[in-house]
């Protein structure tokens, strides 16, 4: 296939391009940066440089090429989610950015259409069933400031599984991690990377993981569905940044009390503070024949930290 990438210069798009370029796809990876548009050339990736959410733009740098199917990994988060407003950018690529990439599949000619989405959707403050399959209340206001990450989140699959023509996927991925994740390691290093004793359970997935689901979603995934894609064994906050730290030489992470992180990170902390989530993704396990390499946050940064 011919693969319109939208974030192929990200953390799981760097994962992403020669898991798909090794099933045999050719891929335009989308890019603001004319920099990272050098790195993707010498990857083997056609670079597009265009700003997503700037149609006129955007739709004028698609026109004119083709691709079968169109993949949406774009984010806005070069630093941790913290406050509420942090969330906004990325809630705008879910939202309108998801409409600006059906248009470009219209003008590629592109059927097939791969969005990502998050776990979180589910909700951060409800008290979830023992294990939550992709029939779960999705993208529900929970009447909390988290509301609008939940409406950008109902925002793309609305789009991306209701649009007539389109063979729309959402991919609920779980928090990544792995060796790549800028973020995670520069915080942990810096010490800057606070846990608390809260035992709420976080499913996660490792990037290599992510990506192999997202490459077999291609071809094996069933038009209109969504598949949850995590691996088998969620951890709290505190034991993952432990396997984290261990794994990246880092300091352990300190813990602080669970209002003091409320008070001051306040997205940070729906995740760390009040999340207790555990997914199946049996559904993905039987269409899309993914299984995680690895089953959880411990064999993966016990891998991990084996290639350092
Ligand atoms: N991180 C997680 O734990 C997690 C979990 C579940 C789902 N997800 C979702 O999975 C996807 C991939 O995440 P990631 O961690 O790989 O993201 P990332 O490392 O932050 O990469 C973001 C990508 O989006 C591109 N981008 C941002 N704004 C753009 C715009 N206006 N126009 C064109 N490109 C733009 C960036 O390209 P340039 O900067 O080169 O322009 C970059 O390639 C995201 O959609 C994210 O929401 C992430």
């Amino acid at each position: 296939m011919r693969i319109l990438l939208a974030g192929a210069s990200g953390t799981l798009g760097r994962t992403l391009v020669p898991q798909l370029q090794q099933a045999g796809h050719t891929i335009v990876g989308v890019t603001r940066s004319p920099e990272s548009a050098v790195r993707l050339r010498a990857r083997g990736v056609q670079p597009l440089v265009a700003d997503v959410l700037d149609r006129d733009r955007f739709l004028a740098a698609v026109r004119g090429q083709r691709a079968d199917a169109v993949v949406h990994e774009l984010t806005a988060l070069s630093s941790a989610p913290t406050h509420y407003r942090s969330m906004r950018a990325t809630n705008e690529l879910r939202d309108r950015g998801t409409t600006h990439l059906l248009e470009a599949a219209v003008e590629l000619g592109a059927t097939r259409f791969l969005t990502q989405s998050i776990v979180f959707g589910y909700g951060y403050r409800r008290t979830h069933p023992p294990l939550v399959d992709e029939d779960a209340p999705f993208g529900q206001p929970e009447g909390a400031p988290t509301d609008g990450v939940h409406a950008a989140l109902a925002s793309t699959e609305r789009q991306v599984l209701g649009t007539p023509g389109i063979e729309g996927i959402s991919l609920r991925y779980g928090l990544f991690y792995g060796l790549d994740a800028p973020v995670v390691a520069r915080m942990l290093r810096r010490q800057v990377l606070p846990v608390t004793r809260f035992e709420g359970k976080v499913p996660t997935v490792h990037h290599e993981d992510a990506a192999a689901a997202t490459v077999a979603a291609l071809t094996r995934g069933v038009p209109g569905s969504a598949y949850n894609v995590a691996d088998d064994t969620p951890v709290s906050w505190r034991r993952h940044m432990t396997a984290a730290a261990r794994a990246l030489g880092a300091p352990a992470p300190f813990v602080v009390p669970a209002w003091l992180l409320r008070a001051s990170l306040p997205y940070a902390a729906e995740l760390m503070t009040r999340l207790d989530l555990r997914v199946t993704s049996e559904r993905a396990h039987r269409d899309l024949g993914w299984t995680p390499r690895y089953p959880s946050v411990e064999d993966g940064w016990r891998a991990a930290a084996a290639t350092r």
